[in-house]
């Protein structure tokens, strides 16, 4: 098997920023002239309330000193997960700079305001499907699928409205761990922690 050698530029102390958020937004826009197309995707894992993780992908929409945002459907498989355990993880990886980033927090509904705003940015196309979509259910065909998508076209010929099962979360972030490959595995890693409403900046052992 081939092994990949990581040969990415050195993270050190002096390299970061005492804010992690800043980190995290400065590497996604590294990762974007990097050449990485969607840098903000991410894989969010949740654990339902017999323990059991579970990950899947979404895309980031929003990062403050709140925390990170993503959209989804408030019936699908991730929200319930959610409301059992609202902690979970996100991890951003960009094979080809050799970085990946580690975050753990725990998440809350966004409010209707701010779902709101963000539904009417979105194309009509998503808008709809959004409607047409009770994501996570068993469905028979896709037909099923393509027939409820032309009832909601029917439905909504003008303005589209944010269905109600459907918003943001916000992940408020508790860690950080920024991880740079290096040669012969010897990677650079550097974990934030919260403690008394500040972070501390911690190497690890790669
Ligand atoms: C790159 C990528 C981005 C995605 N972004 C989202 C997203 O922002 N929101 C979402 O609900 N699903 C998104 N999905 C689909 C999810 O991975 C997943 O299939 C869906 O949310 C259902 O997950 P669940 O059944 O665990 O709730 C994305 C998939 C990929 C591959």
């Amino acid at each position: 098997m081939n092994r990949i050698e990581y040969f990415g530029k050195c993270l050190d102390r002096s390299d970061l920023s005492d804010d992690p958020i800043q980190m995290t937004a400065d590497w996604i826009e590294q990762g974007r002239f990097g050449g990485i197309a969607e840098p903000e995707a991410m894989c969010l894992s949740t654990v339902d309330g017999a323990g059991q993780p579970s990950s899947r992908m979404v895309l980031m929409r929003g990062l403050s000193q709140r925390g990170l945002v993503f959209y989804t459907n408030y019936n699908s498989l991730k929200a319930h997960e959610i409301r059992e355990n609202p902690q979970v993880a996100c991890h951003f990886f960009w094979p080809q700079l050799h970085r990946q980033i580690r975050i753990r927090g725990v998440a809350s509904l966004l409010t209707g305001q701010e779902s709101d705003a963000y539904f009417a940015s979105r194309p009509r196309t998503s808008q709809l499907s959004a409607h047409a979509s009770q994501q996570s259910e068993v469905i028979v065909d896709r037909d099923f699928l393509e027939t409820r998508m032309r009832q909601v076209e029917n439905r909504y010929p003008d303005e589209v409205p944010r269905p109600q099962n459907w918003g943001g979360f916000l992940v408020a972030p508790s860690e950080f761990e920024f991880w740079q490959g290096r040669p012969s595995r010897l990677h650079d890693r550097f974990r934030y922690r919260m403690e008394e409403g500040v972070w501390l900046i911690e190497r690890l052992a790669p």
